[in-house]
Protein backbone atom coordinates (compact mmCIF):
# COMPACT_ATOMS: atom_id res chain seq x y z
CA UNK A 1 0.00 0.00 0.00
CA UNK A 2 1.31 3.53 -0.68
CA UNK A 3 0.21 6.43 1.06
CA UNK A 4 1.31 10.06 1.13
CA UNK A 5 0.64 10.78 4.58
CA UNK A 6 1.79 7.32 6.30
CA UNK A 7 4.65 5.48 6.58
CA UNK A 8 4.21 1.65 7.10
CA UNK A 9 6.19 -0.87 8.57
CA UNK A 10 5.26 -4.80 8.96
CA UNK A 11 7.65 -6.88 10.20
CA UNK A 12 7.16 -9.84 12.58
CA UNK A 13 4.06 -10.09 12.81
CA UNK A 14 4.06 -5.96 14.23
CA UNK A 15 2.76 -3.84 11.42
CA UNK A 16 4.00 0.32 12.39
CA UNK A 17 1.91 3.15 11.29
CA UNK A 18 3.41 6.17 11.28
CA UNK A 19 1.51 9.46 10.71
CA UNK A 20 4.48 11.64 8.20
CA UNK A 21 3.22 15.43 8.15
CA UNK A 22 6.10 16.73 10.47
CA UNK A 23 5.98 20.34 9.16
CA UNK A 24 2.35 20.26 10.26
CA UNK A 25 2.93 18.28 13.29
CA UNK A 26 1.44 15.56 11.74
CA UNK A 27 -2.24 17.33 11.92
CA UNK A 28 -5.04 15.03 10.47
CA UNK A 29 -6.02 16.76 7.44
CA UNK A 30 -8.56 15.04 5.59
CA UNK A 31 -6.56 13.08 3.22
CA UNK A 32 -4.68 11.56 6.48
CA UNK A 33 -7.78 10.47 7.92
CA UNK A 34 -9.00 8.57 4.77
CA UNK A 35 -5.50 7.01 4.45
CA UNK A 36 -5.43 6.23 8.33
CA UNK A 37 -8.67 4.38 7.24
CA UNK A 38 -7.92 2.82 4.50
CA UNK A 39 -4.48 1.92 6.27
CA UNK A 40 -6.67 0.26 9.38
CA UNK A 41 -8.75 -1.57 7.36
CA UNK A 42 -6.07 -3.47 5.55
CA UNK A 43 -4.54 -4.20 8.69
CA UNK A 44 -7.58 -5.46 10.11
CA UNK A 45 -8.19 -8.17 7.56
CA UNK A 46 -4.04 -9.11 7.63
CA UNK A 47 -4.08 -12.63 8.93
CA UNK A 48 -0.02 -11.90 9.02
CA UNK A 49 -0.33 -9.10 11.66
CA UNK A 50 -0.90 -9.47 14.85
CA UNK A 51 -0.05 -6.17 16.38
CA UNK A 52 0.10 -2.76 15.40
CA UNK A 53 2.29 0.33 16.87
CA UNK A 54 1.02 3.60 15.79
CA UNK A 55 2.96 6.93 15.83
CA UNK A 56 3.86 10.45 14.81
CA UNK A 57 6.58 11.21 12.52
CA UNK A 58 9.40 13.50 14.24
CA UNK A 59 10.79 14.43 17.49
CA UNK A 60 7.57 16.68 18.61
CA UNK A 61 4.30 15.06 17.95
CA UNK A 62 2.06 12.40 18.01
CA UNK A 63 -0.73 13.98 16.35
CA UNK A 64 -1.22 17.90 17.39
CA UNK A 65 -4.94 17.48 16.27
CA UNK A 66 -7.40 18.03 13.22
CA UNK A 67 -5.60 19.76 10.77
CA UNK A 68 -7.22 23.56 11.74
CA UNK A 69 -6.84 25.10 8.79
CA UNK A 70 -9.99 22.41 7.48
CA UNK A 71 -11.95 23.62 10.33
CA UNK A 72 -12.53 27.74 10.01
CA UNK A 73 -15.47 27.62 7.52
CA UNK A 74 -17.52 24.38 8.41
CA UNK A 75 -21.41 25.06 8.03
CA UNK A 76 -23.13 22.61 10.56
CA UNK A 77 -24.13 19.81 8.84
CA UNK A 78 -20.64 19.80 7.19
CA UNK A 79 -18.40 19.43 10.18
CA UNK A 80 -21.32 16.94 11.82
CA UNK A 81 -20.17 15.11 8.70
CA UNK A 82 -16.73 15.52 9.16
CA UNK A 83 -16.88 14.26 13.27
CA UNK A 84 -18.84 11.48 12.08
CA UNK A 85 -15.72 10.64 9.52
CA UNK A 86 -13.47 10.65 12.18
CA UNK A 87 -15.29 8.56 14.17
CA UNK A 88 -15.62 5.95 12.18
CA UNK A 89 -11.82 6.14 12.02
CA UNK A 90 -11.64 5.86 15.74
CA UNK A 91 -14.29 2.68 16.09
CA UNK A 92 -12.51 0.78 13.66
CA UNK A 93 -9.23 1.38 15.77
CA UNK A 94 -10.87 0.72 19.03
CA UNK A 95 -12.61 -2.42 17.33
CA UNK A 96 -9.95 -3.89 14.89
CA UNK A 97 -10.18 -7.02 16.79
CA UNK A 98 -6.11 -6.97 17.58
CA UNK A 99 -4.15 -4.72 19.74
CA UNK A 100 -3.00 -1.35 18.57
CA UNK A 101 -0.33 0.68 20.89
CA UNK A 102 -0.29 4.10 20.70
CA UNK A 103 3.27 5.31 20.90
CA UNK A 104 3.02 9.14 22.34
CA UNK A 105 5.99 10.63 21.26
CA UNK A 106 5.39 14.13 22.13
CA UNK A 107 1.67 16.35 21.63
CA UNK A 108 -1.37 14.43 21.01
CA UNK A 109 -3.37 17.30 21.08
CA UNK A 110 -7.67 17.19 19.98
CA UNK A 111 -7.75 14.50 17.19
CA UNK A 112 -4.43 13.19 18.24
CA UNK A 113 -5.90 12.56 21.76
CA UNK A 114 -8.50 11.44 20.56
CA UNK A 115 -6.85 8.86 18.23
CA UNK A 116 -4.30 7.43 21.36
CA UNK A 117 -7.61 7.62 22.90
CA UNK A 118 -9.49 4.39 20.45
CA UNK A 119 -6.01 3.14 20.50
CA UNK A 120 -5.88 -0.39 22.85
CA UNK A 121 -2.86 1.01 25.16
CA UNK A 122 -0.91 3.94 24.96
CA UNK A 123 2.57 4.34 25.88
CA UNK A 124 4.53 8.00 26.14
CA UNK A 125 7.76 9.21 26.08
CA UNK A 126 8.56 12.04 29.22
CA UNK A 127 8.05 15.20 26.96
CA UNK A 128 4.94 14.14 25.59
CA UNK A 129 2.08 16.55 26.39
CA UNK A 130 -1.97 15.64 25.81
CA UNK A 131 -4.92 17.51 25.65
CA UNK A 132 -8.08 18.11 24.22
CA UNK A 133 -7.79 22.09 23.55
CA UNK A 134 -10.99 22.47 21.08
CA UNK A 135 -12.60 25.11 23.31
CA UNK A 136 -9.80 27.65 22.90
CA UNK A 137 -10.70 27.23 19.02
CA UNK A 138 -14.86 27.72 19.75
CA UNK A 139 -15.14 24.13 19.27
CA UNK A 140 -15.77 21.08 21.27
CA UNK A 141 -13.59 17.66 20.55
CA UNK A 142 -16.22 16.13 18.07
CA UNK A 143 -13.90 12.42 17.47
CA UNK A 144 -15.44 10.63 20.39
CA UNK A 145 -13.14 12.58 22.83
CA UNK A 146 -15.53 13.82 25.71
CA UNK A 147 -16.97 9.94 25.32
CA UNK A 148 -13.44 8.33 25.47
CA UNK A 149 -12.04 10.60 27.83
CA UNK A 150 -14.54 10.08 30.45
CA UNK A 151 -14.61 6.43 30.38
CA UNK A 152 -10.76 6.00 30.59
CA UNK A 153 -10.37 9.06 33.47
CA UNK A 154 -13.79 9.46 34.89
CA UNK A 155 -16.08 12.30 34.09
CA UNK A 156 -14.63 14.84 36.96
CA UNK A 157 -11.41 14.81 35.08
CA UNK A 158 -12.84 15.09 31.37
CA UNK A 159 -14.74 17.53 32.19
CA UNK A 160 -11.88 19.66 33.61
CA UNK A 161 -9.42 18.70 30.18
CA UNK A 162 -12.76 19.26 28.14
CA UNK A 163 -13.57 22.63 29.73
CA UNK A 164 -10.17 24.02 30.41
CA UNK A 165 -8.49 22.47 27.01
CA UNK A 166 -5.26 22.50 29.69
CA UNK A 167 -2.94 20.14 28.36
CA UNK A 168 -1.21 17.87 30.85
CA UNK A 169 2.54 16.50 31.25
CA UNK A 170 2.90 12.39 29.99
CA UNK A 171 3.27 12.03 34.12
CA UNK A 172 -0.07 13.78 34.77
CA UNK A 173 -1.82 11.40 32.17
CA UNK A 174 -0.44 8.35 34.11
CA UNK A 175 -1.58 9.13 37.20
CA UNK A 176 -5.02 9.44 35.21
CA UNK A 177 -5.24 6.90 34.00
CA UNK A 178 -4.87 8.84 30.20
CA UNK A 179 -1.56 6.59 29.78
CA UNK A 180 -0.48 3.03 30.07
CA UNK A 181 3.38 4.19 30.38
CA UNK A 182 5.65 6.84 30.60
CA UNK A 183 9.41 6.28 30.00
CA UNK A 184 12.57 8.53 28.28
CA UNK A 185 11.66 9.45 25.05
CA UNK A 186 15.01 7.23 23.52
CA UNK A 187 13.00 4.20 24.92
CA UNK A 188 10.20 4.72 23.70
CA UNK A 189 9.92 2.52 20.01
CA UNK A 190 12.08 -0.33 21.85
CA UNK A 191 9.63 -0.22 24.76
CA UNK A 192 6.48 -0.09 22.03
CA UNK A 193 8.39 -3.41 19.72
CA UNK A 194 8.75 -5.39 23.63
CA UNK A 195 5.10 -5.09 24.32
CA UNK A 196 4.18 -5.53 20.44
CA UNK A 197 6.33 -8.69 20.70
CA UNK A 198 4.68 -9.84 24.07
CA UNK A 199 1.03 -9.52 22.55
CA UNK A 200 1.97 -11.33 19.08
CA UNK A 201 3.16 -14.57 20.81
CA UNK A 202 -0.15 -14.86 22.14
CA UNK A 203 -3.07 -16.70 20.37
CA UNK A 204 -4.74 -14.23 18.30
CA UNK A 205 -8.15 -15.52 19.54
CA UNK A 206 -7.54 -15.45 22.97
CA UNK A 207 -6.64 -11.12 22.55
CA UNK A 208 -9.85 -10.83 20.02
CA UNK A 209 -12.02 -12.48 22.58
CA UNK A 210 -10.59 -10.41 25.43
CA UNK A 211 -10.89 -7.19 23.83
CA UNK A 212 -14.38 -8.02 22.95
CA UNK A 213 -15.12 -8.73 26.06
CA UNK A 214 -13.79 -5.37 27.48
CA UNK A 215 -14.94 -3.37 24.94
CA UNK A 216 -18.43 -4.27 24.25
CA UNK A 217 -18.68 -4.93 27.69
CA UNK A 218 -18.61 -1.56 28.43
CA UNK A 219 -21.10 -0.46 26.37
CA UNK A 220 -23.52 -2.84 28.68
CA UNK A 221 -24.88 -3.01 31.86
CA UNK A 222 -21.89 -4.83 34.60
CA UNK A 223 -24.77 -7.60 34.52
CA UNK A 224 -25.21 -7.96 30.45
CA UNK A 225 -20.90 -8.16 30.31
CA UNK A 226 -20.43 -10.58 32.97
CA UNK A 227 -23.00 -12.46 30.77
CA UNK A 228 -21.17 -12.12 27.51
CA UNK A 229 -17.51 -12.46 29.77
CA UNK A 230 -18.61 -15.99 30.74
CA UNK A 231 -19.90 -16.46 27.04
CA UNK A 232 -16.91 -15.90 25.60
CA UNK A 233 -14.90 -17.38 28.21
CA UNK A 234 -16.34 -20.64 27.24
CA UNK A 235 -15.26 -19.96 23.85
CA UNK A 236 -11.83 -18.86 25.01
CA UNK A 237 -12.13 -22.45 27.43
CA UNK A 238 -12.97 -24.54 24.38
CA UNK A 239 -9.99 -23.87 21.81
CA UNK A 240 -6.95 -25.92 21.01
CA UNK A 241 -4.95 -22.81 22.15
CA UNK A 242 -6.83 -23.40 25.99
CA UNK A 243 -6.01 -26.91 25.88
CA UNK A 244 -2.30 -26.01 24.68
CA UNK A 245 -1.64 -23.28 27.18
CA UNK A 246 -2.85 -25.21 30.10
CA UNK A 247 -1.20 -28.72 29.30
CA UNK A 248 2.20 -26.22 28.35
CA UNK A 249 2.02 -24.57 31.70
CA UNK A 250 1.39 -28.20 33.70
CA UNK A 251 4.26 -30.09 31.53
CA UNK A 252 6.29 -26.57 32.48
CA UNK A 253 7.21 -25.73 28.66
CA UNK A 254 6.16 -22.60 26.78
CA UNK A 255 3.05 -22.95 24.92
CA UNK A 256 2.67 -22.90 20.76
CA UNK A 257 -0.26 -21.31 20.25
CA UNK A 258 -2.01 -21.98 16.62
CA UNK A 259 -4.54 -18.74 17.04
CA UNK A 260 -7.15 -21.76 17.07
N1 LIG B 1 -3.62 21.99 12.42
C1 LIG B 1 -2.93 22.55 11.43
N2 LIG B 1 -1.64 22.94 11.53
C2 LIG B 1 -1.03 22.72 12.72
C3 LIG B 1 -1.68 22.14 13.81
C4 LIG B 1 -3.05 21.75 13.62
N3 LIG B 1 -3.76 21.14 14.59
N4 LIG B 1 -0.82 22.07 14.86
C5 LIG B 1 0.34 22.60 14.42
N5 LIG B 1 0.21 22.99 13.14
C6 LIG B 1 1.23 23.61 12.29
C7 LIG B 1 1.46 25.07 12.64
O1 LIG B 1 0.49 25.90 12.02
C8 LIG B 1 2.85 25.28 12.09
O2 LIG B 1 2.76 25.40 10.68
P1 LIG B 1 3.64 26.54 9.89
O3 LIG B 1 5.07 26.18 10.20
O4 LIG B 1 3.26 26.34 8.47
O5 LIG B 1 3.22 27.84 10.49
C9 LIG B 1 3.53 23.95 12.38
O6 LIG B 1 2.48 23.00 12.53
C10 LIG B 1 4.36 23.96 13.65
O7 LIG B 1 3.52 24.36 14.72
P2 LIG B 1 3.88 25.58 15.71
O8 LIG B 1 2.59 26.09 16.26
O9 LIG B 1 4.77 26.56 15.03
O10 LIG B 1 4.71 24.80 16.82
P3 LIG B 1 4.90 25.24 18.35
O11 LIG B 1 5.96 24.36 18.89
O12 LIG B 1 5.06 26.69 18.48
O13 LIG B 1 3.50 24.85 19.07
C11 LIG B 1 1.60 23.44 19.52
C12 LIG B 1 3.11 23.51 19.16
C13 LIG B 1 1.18 22.00 19.43
C14 LIG B 1 1.39 23.96 20.94
C15 LIG B 1 0.80 24.31 18.53
O14 LIG B 1 1.18 23.94 17.21
C16 LIG B 1 -0.69 24.15 18.65
O15 LIG B 1 -1.29 24.68 19.57
N6 LIG B 1 -1.33 23.42 17.67
C17 LIG B 1 -2.75 23.30 17.62
C18 LIG B 1 -3.24 22.30 18.66
C19 LIG B 1 -4.76 22.20 18.62
O16 LIG B 1 -5.48 23.13 18.93
N7 LIG B 1 -5.26 21.02 18.22
C20 LIG B 1 -6.66 20.74 18.19
C21 LIG B 1 -7.20 21.02 16.84
S1 LIG B 1 -8.96 20.72 16.78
Amino acid sequence: MEFTNLLLECAEGIATVTVNRPDKLNALNRATVAELSACFSALAGDETVRVVLLTGAGEKAFVAGADISELADLRADQAERYALDGQRLMDLIENLGKPVIALVNGFALGGGCELAMACTMRLAAESARLGLPETGLGLIPGFGGTQRLARLVGRGRAQELVLTGDMVSADRALGMGLVNRVVPGEELAQAGREMASALAAKSMLTLRLALRSVGEGLQMAQSGGCGLEASLFGVAAASQDAREGCTAFLGKRKPEFKDR
